[in-house]
């Protein structure tokens, strides 16, 4: 296995470069965040991203250097986010890790972004496989079995929006600003979550799938007869529609984490069962309390990664290389960028993925 890996990603706002050891050190993890270049727009603009991604990955990639006092030569790998996100930037990223490699004729490996939040809880808790993994972000959500790190099987997901997706997608309804995700939870720590019955879709299906769009639907109405009778929000409004939200996103995961950790014992009925999140909604304190009680029911051990390793980052991307390649996984350089592409390519397609295929 190489020593010592360097990470680069920049599949959607984050430009991130890391460099982490192969016995599980972060020796530097450098983040540049885009929200600012983004905040008039709604959401993320994938032309300015990419942008911003090319003018600093270079920049980005130094100070990860610098701060982990390892010089380039040094470097045995660099692993780089191929997949799946916004194209333009998912392509500077791989050029720029290409341009290293050529350079300096260092191995490469093409990691998919969806492995890199995957095998996270490999990298900060030492975890065996197999375990069960709940990735909920803001483009992907789905429960996934980890046997290796290139082995993935899932067992359901989101049928249309992500969680983080209805997050974002619920501040802007109330006004907040964005990233949603962390504004909705603030505001929803003053609220009444029982105010308003919001929809729980999906529950009478005894699979592992979630839908999220109606919830935000049923948001937009209760939201709109509040400002038809009174002409406006007040904060207590703004804290009790985000809490009754918040709410309803927690028992969905809840319910579904119960029953994917139930087929998890049943294909792996002698392993102690483990339930692992990453991905940006993992970093909600209520969402987290309610996976871990669902997790104790099932006698499972709940491993949920520090904040800043739940979120876009590169060291994920540099563990996940350096996993990877011990086991056998080699790029070169006609590594493609990949705007989609499924960890379980035997799963079928999601509603909502569109003619190309399933996204993740
Ligand atoms: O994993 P991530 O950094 O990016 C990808 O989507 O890959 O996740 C970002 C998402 C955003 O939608 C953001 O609103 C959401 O995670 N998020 C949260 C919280 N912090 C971030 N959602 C709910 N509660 C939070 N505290
Ligand atoms: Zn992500």
């Amino acid at each position: 296995m190489p020593q010592l890996c360097l990470g680069i990603e920049s599949s959607c706002d984050e430009t991130a470069a890391a460099i982490v050891t192969a016995d599980r050190r972060i020796l530097s993890s450098v983040i540049f965040e885009q929200t600012l270049l983004h905040q008039n727009y709604g959401g993320v603009v994938p032309e300015i991203a990419a942008r911003a991604h090319a003018e600093c990955l270079d920049i980005c990639v130094r100070e990860a250097l610098t701060q982990s006092k390892v010089a380039l030569n040094d470097i045995a790998l660099i692993a780089v986010t191929a997949g799946p996100g916004l194209i333009g930037g998912v392509l500077s990223g791989v050029m720029c890790a290409k341009g290293i490699a050529a350079a300096r004729g260092m191995p490469l490996i093409g990691v998919n972004h969806l492995a890199g939040h995957a095998l996270t809880p490999r990298l900060t808790d030492d975890i065996a496989y197999p375990y069960l993994m709940l990735l909920v972000s803001g483009g992907h959500c789905q429960f996934l079995i980890v046997t290796g790190p290139s082995s993935f099987t899932r067992l359901g997901g989101t049928v249309d929006d992500a969680p983080g997706e209805a997050f974002d997608k619920t501040a802007r309804l109330l006004g907040l600003p964005t990233p949603g995700g962390p504004q909705v939870e603030a505001a929803a720590r003053s609220g009444d979550p029982a105010r308003f019955a919001l929809p729980r879709p999906l529950l009478d299906r005894a699979d592992c799938d979630m839908s999220f769009s109606g919830l935000k639907t049923a948001l937009r109405r209760a939201r709109d007869l509040i400002v038809a009778e009174q002409g406006g929000l007040t904060k207590a409004d703004q804290a009790d529609l985000s809490a009754s939200f918040q709410a309803a996103v927690a028992e969905v995961l809840a319910i579904k984490t119960r029953r994917a950790l139930q087929l998890f014992r049943d294909a792996h009925p002698t392993a102690r069962p483990i339930l692992a999140v990453a991905g940006g909604v993992a970093a909600n304190q209520t969402i987290r309390t309610a996976l871990a009680a669902a997790a104790a029911e099932h006698a499972a051990t709940y491993v949920a990664p520090p904040l800043s390793l739940c979120t876009d980052n590169a060291a994920m991307i540099a563990w996940a290389g350096l996993e990877q390649y011990a086991g056998g996984a080699r790029s070169d350089l006609t590594l493609a960028a990949r705007p989609r592409w499924p960890l379980d390519t035997r799963a079928a397609p999601q509603l909502g993925s569109g003619r190309k295929g399933a996204k993740a």
